[in-house]
């Protein structure tokens, strides 16, 4: 076929899929999702959706891009003629999460450089207040510096990278990136933990409230999740897994990257739920008072926080905003990849001008939510993507894989001859019950579910 370009090592290819997974997602979303979302209870349905829909789906896109070897669309395309469209789908999906996930990265980068001499102040929620308030581009004055310059600097970085191509610039940075964010995460967590009264933030993220089981939101809070955490259903798990050479070991890889992924988000719920204990020790709150979801968790109650540190304020915050900067530049990285990988294959041009066209396009859309007081915006874009974009895409891909063009046999065999862990017995069963008929079964029910509350 013809010569795609391909990851140096296996390292390489493990770490830029867990750079990929590995994200905002993790720091900024999974605990204050976990917590409102039953608690210690959140995860029983969690790890369901890890092992039934999670996991298995990762094979299974693992799979087919390193059978059919292209992006997204050239994947599913070659799956059969018919359904091309599944991979653009997906595709403009991830085209649209990257225009407000580069906002946040630019974000985080700004609070890094104000945490060096605290300079957010002590009314941590101006920042985001005037951000709101802003309604023309001419208003934006004293924004420019903290919000569009760093913004700049994200994509200058983004298409930095994907400019220089699969091994040199999309390995290399994640062989960089990911450590570094485990270290620093590392340190984070363990002075968190030490913190006065983390046991009471641990104690408060670790209840189990049982009756949220009942409630279907939980339930499609995980999937969710899940989905988004892992990058499935957004094609970029496909266009990374097409870059693996012939003797890949899918399966594995696979498992690795999943379970990594959420480690790395129990550890964040851990490490930003003691902190809100500290907090909620010093202000004599209950925790449930202190925390607060969406992108103020992290960029109004975090500053307030950092500021009341006992020692070493600016360093811990520092790290904190600078380890939200690296996992998101690495999923930003696969996302923007993902577009300029489809692009490529479909109109046969260069590398050089599909990143200056998608990632460009991108850009130019991010600038909006940058300047358009685009907060708004940006929680609903969040809700609405992550319940019909990403639910919605993964039932169809099922659907179509299994049932349509019905080739699991096919790729079970395929994984086979490649992993050590076979898909066979045990394993073979669970891979082929969970795709064909739980994942398929619970998603389903949740769209209707949706459905039927947004009639309401
Ligand atoms: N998985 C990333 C995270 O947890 C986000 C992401 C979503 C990355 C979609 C790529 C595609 O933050
Ligand atoms: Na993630």
């Amino acid at each position: 076929m013809e010569n795609r370009p391909q990851w140096g090592t296996r390292a390489g290819f493990i770490l830029a899929a867990c750079g990929s997974a590995i994200g905002l997602g993790n720091i900024w979303r999974f605990p204050s999702t976990a917590f409102e979302n039953g608690g210690g209870a959140f995860f029983l349905p969690y790890l369901f959706a890890l092992l039934t829909a999670g996991i298995p789906l990762l094979i299974l896109e693992f799979t087919l891009g390193h059978k059919y070897r292209g992006s997204a669309p050239l994947s599913y395309a070659r799956l059969s003629k018919k359904y091309e469209w599944l991979g653009w789908w997906q595709v403009a999906i991830a085209f649209i999460i990257s225009t407000y996930y580069a906002v946040i990265i630019a974000w985080a980068m700004s609070y890094s450089v104000f945490a060096l001499n605290l300079s957010w102040g002590t009314d941590t929620g101006a920042f985001l207040g005037e951000y709101l308030q802003v309604a023309a581009p001419g208003e934006f004055g004293s924004l420019v510096p903290k919000v569009l310059i760093p913004l700049l600097i994200v994509w200058a970085i983004t298409l930095g990278v994907l400019f220089k191509g699969v091994k040199k610039g999309i390995e290399v940075a994640n062989k960089i990136f990911i450590p570094a964010l485990v270290i620093l995460f590392l340190i984070i967590v363990v002075r968190a933990l030490t913190l006065d009264g983390a046991v009471l933030g641990l104690d408060a993220f670790f209840k189990p409230d049982w009756q949220a089981l009942k409630s279907g939101e939980v339930w499609v809070a995980a999937y969710g999740q899940i989905f988004f955490s892992l990058s499935i259903a957004f094609a970029i798990m496909v266009t990374y897994s097409s870059y693996l050479p012939k003797k890949s070991d899918i399966t594995n890889n696979a498992f690795i990257t999943g379970f990594s992924n959420s480690a790395f988000e129990l550890l964040a719920g851990i490490g930003v739920f003691s902190i809100l204990g500290f907090m909620a020790m010093q202000q004599d709150m209950s925790v449930k008072e202190v925390v607060a979801g969406g992108v103020g968790l992290a960029f109004v109650v975090f500053p307030e926080i950092i500021n009341q540190f006992p020692a070493f304020k600016e360093v811990f915050g520092f790290l904190f905003f600078a380890s939200l900067v690296l996992a998101g530049l690495s999923s930003l990285i696969s996302i923007v990849e993902t577009f300029v990988a489809g692009v490529q294959d479909k109109f046969n041009v260069s590398r050089t001008k599909a990143v200056l066209f998608g990632g460009g396009l991108s850009a130019v859309i991010s600038l909006i939510f940058a300047t358009q007081g685009g907060l708004n915006f940006l929680d609903v874009a969040d809700y609405f993507i992550n319940r019909f974009g990403v639910a919605l895409a993964g039932l169809v891909q099922v659907i179509v894989v299994v049932w349509l063009v019905k080739q699991l046999k096919p790729l079970q065999q395929h994984a086979n001859l490649v992993s050590d862990i076979k898909l066979t017995g045990f394993l073979g069963s669970w891979w082929k019950v969970s795709l064909a008929f739980i994942t398929p079964l619970v998603l389903g029910f949740m769209m209707f579910d949706l459905i039927r509350t947004n009639i309401d």
